[in-house]
């Protein structure tokens, strides 16, 4: 397996990797979910192909400093992990490598992004979308796989790719739990353990709202309120951020589900921020 550091090394040894070259982005610290997307890569990628995994915290998509001091870094293991997973290149930039002092251009999207994750962390599309984009360059791959864990991220750049005629494939991929539910996360490595006996409820009350609309109940509002009741139902401290019920293609409200919609959420545990959703398909 070989790992580099600079775009210019890449740039130089990307024709040692066979097409179809297939990419999955990560900003480390990786975990069973990462692991899922690297095993789909593997079966795109054939007996033939390559997979190439990136290893960024990119800096431009955090809109507090002190998330970013925080996330978790573990190159070594990392590395040990993509070698046994069967990864052929880890792209692994410092991030003074990624951009130019004085860039400036950016992708921004300006409709899907409007609600969920796109209002309660202004510009973090912006820097999701750029650095993506110069990965697709950097990498040239053939498709890129990306965890539904992320919704909006992963609609996103499906718009991206469609709206700018990337000739990209994007794969998305279930979202891989914890036996308890919770979704896994380098960020469940930060909560205190109340914290961590607690969040698998927010999984439980997506269930229960997705339960209840098979059950015939398509009112948005009392599905909302539902889900909000049974995520702040104990007694541990936690702090909604959204909720939301859309539509599951534009992200736009809806006021009852008879289209494909998602439920997603952010929940704030001290610091510590868990998103989930859960898909609802009349
Ligand atoms: P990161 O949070 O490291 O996630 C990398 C990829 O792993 C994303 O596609 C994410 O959706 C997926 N993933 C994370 N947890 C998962 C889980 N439990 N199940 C399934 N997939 C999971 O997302 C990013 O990094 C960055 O925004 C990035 C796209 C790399 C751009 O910087």
């Amino acid at each position: 397996m070989l790992c580099i550091h600079t775009p210019d090394k890449l740039a130089a040894s990307l024709d040692l990797q066979p097409t179809p070259r297939i990419l999955v982005p990560t900003m480390g610290a990786l975990h069973d979910g990462h692991l899922t997307l690297v095993k789909r890569a593997r079966e795109l990628a054939g007996p033939t192909g390559s997979v190439i995994l990136t290893l960024f915290v990119n800096p431009t998509q955090f809109n507090n400093p002190k998330d970013l001091d925080k996330y978790p870094r573990s190159l070594e293991r990392d590395l040990e992990l993509c070698k046994q997973h069967g990864v052929d290149l880890v792209f692994a930039p410092e991030s003074g490598a990624m951009y130019y002092q004085d860039h400036s251009v950016n992708i921004s999207e300006s409709s899907l992004t409007q609600r969920l994750c796109g209002a309660t962390r202004p510009g973090h599309f912006d820097g999701v979308c750029t650095v993506v984009m110069k990965l697709f360059n950097l990498c040239r791959a053939d498709a890129a796989v990306f965890g539904k864990k992320d919704y909006q991220q992963l609609a996103v750049i499906r718009r991206m790719v469609r709206d700018l005629n990337i000739p990209i494939t994007i794969e998305g991929v279930d979202t891989v739990r914890e036996p308890d539910g919770l979704a896994m996360s380098s960020r469940n490595t930060r909560l205190t353990t109340d914290q961590r006996s607690d969040a698998p409820r927010i999984r439980k009350a997506l269930l229960a709202a997705r339960d209840a609309f098979l059950h015939g109940s398509s009112q948005v509002q009392a599905l909302l309120e539902l889900t909000r009741a049974e995520i702040e139902a104990s007694p541990e401290n936690k702090r909604i951020d959204y909720l939301e019920l859309l539509d599951a293609e534009s992200l736009q409200p809806i006021e009852e589900v008879t289209r494909p919609a998602v439920m997603a959420t952010a929940v704030f545990y001290g610091d510590v921020r868990l998103i989930d959703n859960i898909e609802m398909l009349p």
